[in-house]
């Protein structure tokens, strides 16, 4: 099969398990199994095409795979290791999945009662390093914080499915040291 036909699967496979989850993404570890095998399909790690530049992240590229009207979103995505991306939300819970690389993965979480720009407080709960073939949970909304980088000075490819389409919601950037939180579009 083509990318085209094993992403078709993907997501038919995706909206079959979220129409069984009445929560809608509750339970996020059937969908996370789900990339677990996306990614681990030979077609996907062989995949030698490079995601567009000019994402907002410094080093990271992105273009959207799939998007549909319930806001479900395959982007396939390159972190480069010059630099971490700055701490920030999607507005949405998120199915990383390396197939390519490494990708130093950095799981944050807010402290404070907000949701919201302004005082802001956070802390690192994880950090590990994703190897092709892993998969990470960014959990629903408001602890979707995470950041992330390539790692070992090379870049990390990744699949990454969103519950909401992170496209044109405006996002959250932490500044641990600064205790605050500032919006920005992606
Ligand atoms: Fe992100």
């Amino acid at each position: 099969m083509n990318q085209n036909d094993i992403i078709a699967a993907f997501i038919s496979d995706i909206k079959q398990i979220l129409a069984a989850d009445p929560e809608q993404g509750n339970d996020l570890t059937p969908i996370a199994e789900r990339m677990r095998k996306l990614v681990a399909d030979p077609s996907i790690r062989n995949w030698q095409e490079e995601p567009p530049t000019g994402n907002v992240h410094s080093g990271q590229q992105s273009r959207p795979l799939y998007q549909d009207e319930s806001g479900l979103t395959l982007m396939h995505a390159r972190f480069g290791p010059e630099a971490m991306t700055p701490i920030h939300n999607h507005n949405s819970w998120a199915i990383i999945g390396v197939y390519r690389g490494q990708d130093l993965y950095q799981k944050w979480r807010r402290i404070d009662t907000g949701n919201e720009a302004g005082k802001a407080q956070v802390e690192l709960i994880e950090e590990y390093v994703l190897k092709p073939g892993d998969v990470a949970i960014v959990p629903a909304p408001p602890q979707d914080i995470h950041a992330q980088q390539g790692f070992a000075n090379e870049a990390a490819y990744e699949l990454v499915l969103f519950g909401s389409n992170p496209a044109g919601q405006p996002r959250l950037y932490f500044d641990p040291a600064q205790e605050t939180a500032y919006t920005a579009q992606q």
